[in-house]
């Protein structure tokens, strides 16, 4: 595992964008796993500008996504679709059939799950998988003492994730119980993994995640069994290391 440590959220954005822009232009198709959260928008800004400069041509990157509410309604503008398509999607200048996500309003969740696993390996593998991590250390929506083997399946929140997400919903009730999220196997599973973390609030996730025991507790912390992982992570979230 390799760590990165710069300034401030900025500079992380920039640094993860260079090799995201670096990567299409290797390989124009590649496709691009993208998480939601707060962190990774500096991520976004930063391919969206250096696309609009014509640094990179991301017209023919593929987007899939690492997560989704269940039972949103949809178009519902807090749905992880929704999130993706506005922050990443449109942004990039693609279309929605750029993109690929797990069906959260599926009546076979069940069946949701395993037909999104199987597409993203019929799609050819995740090239490079963006990821945060939670104030508990979960990636995704794999909250601890998820199976380090896990595969995209249905998860039921913990009350600390939903206080923490309660902000982009009008109030705590709104955010909803069950999620659909890739599995950490399936996360694992990707080519390359880089996972951004900023502000002090992370400090004590990033130190378990890295210098900790790799444990089922920790999910990030499976990222130490990667053979191709980066974590950057600002001053503040690397206080603890
Ligand atoms: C949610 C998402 C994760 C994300 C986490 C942290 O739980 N499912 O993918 O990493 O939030 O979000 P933030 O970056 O806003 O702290």
């Amino acid at each position: 595992m390799e760590v990165v440590i710069v300034p401030d959220a900025m500079a992380g954005g920039e640094l993860i964008a260079e090799a995201l822009a670096a990567l299409l232009r290797r390989k124009p198709d590649a496709l691009l796993g993208v998480a939601t959260g707060s962190t990774p928008l500096p991520i976004y800004q930063a391919l969206a500008a250096k696309v609009q400069a014509g640094s990179v041509d991301a017209s023919r990157a593929r987007i899939c996504q690492l997560d989704e509410y269940v039972g949103l309604p949809a178009g519902h503008p807090e749905s992880y679709r929704s999130v993706v398509l506005r922050e990443v999607v449109e942004p990039l200048g693609l279309g929605a059939d750029s993109f690929m996500g797990p069906d959260g309003a599926a009546e076979d969740v069940q069946g949701a799950c395993e037909a999104y696993d199987r597409a993203l390996r019929e799609a050819g593998g995740v090239d490079l998988q963006l990821l945060g991590i939670g104030t508990d250390g979960h990636i995704g929506f794999n909250e601890p003492c998820s199976s380090l083997a896990s595969r995209t399946r249905i998860k039921t929140l913990t009350q600390q994730t939903r206080k923490d997400n309660a902000r982009f919903f009008d109030s705590l009730d709104e955010v909803p119980h069950h999620v659909i999220t890739q599995g950490i196997g399936t996360i694992l599973e990707a080519r390359h993994l880089v996972l951004l973390a900023t502000g002090a609030g992370k400090a004590d996730a990033v130190a378990r995640a890295v210098e900790g025991p790799v444990a089922a507790l920790v999910p990030a912390s499976a990222l130490q069994l990667h053979p191709h992982a980066t974590v950057v992570v600002d001053e503040a979230a690397a206080a603890k290391l």
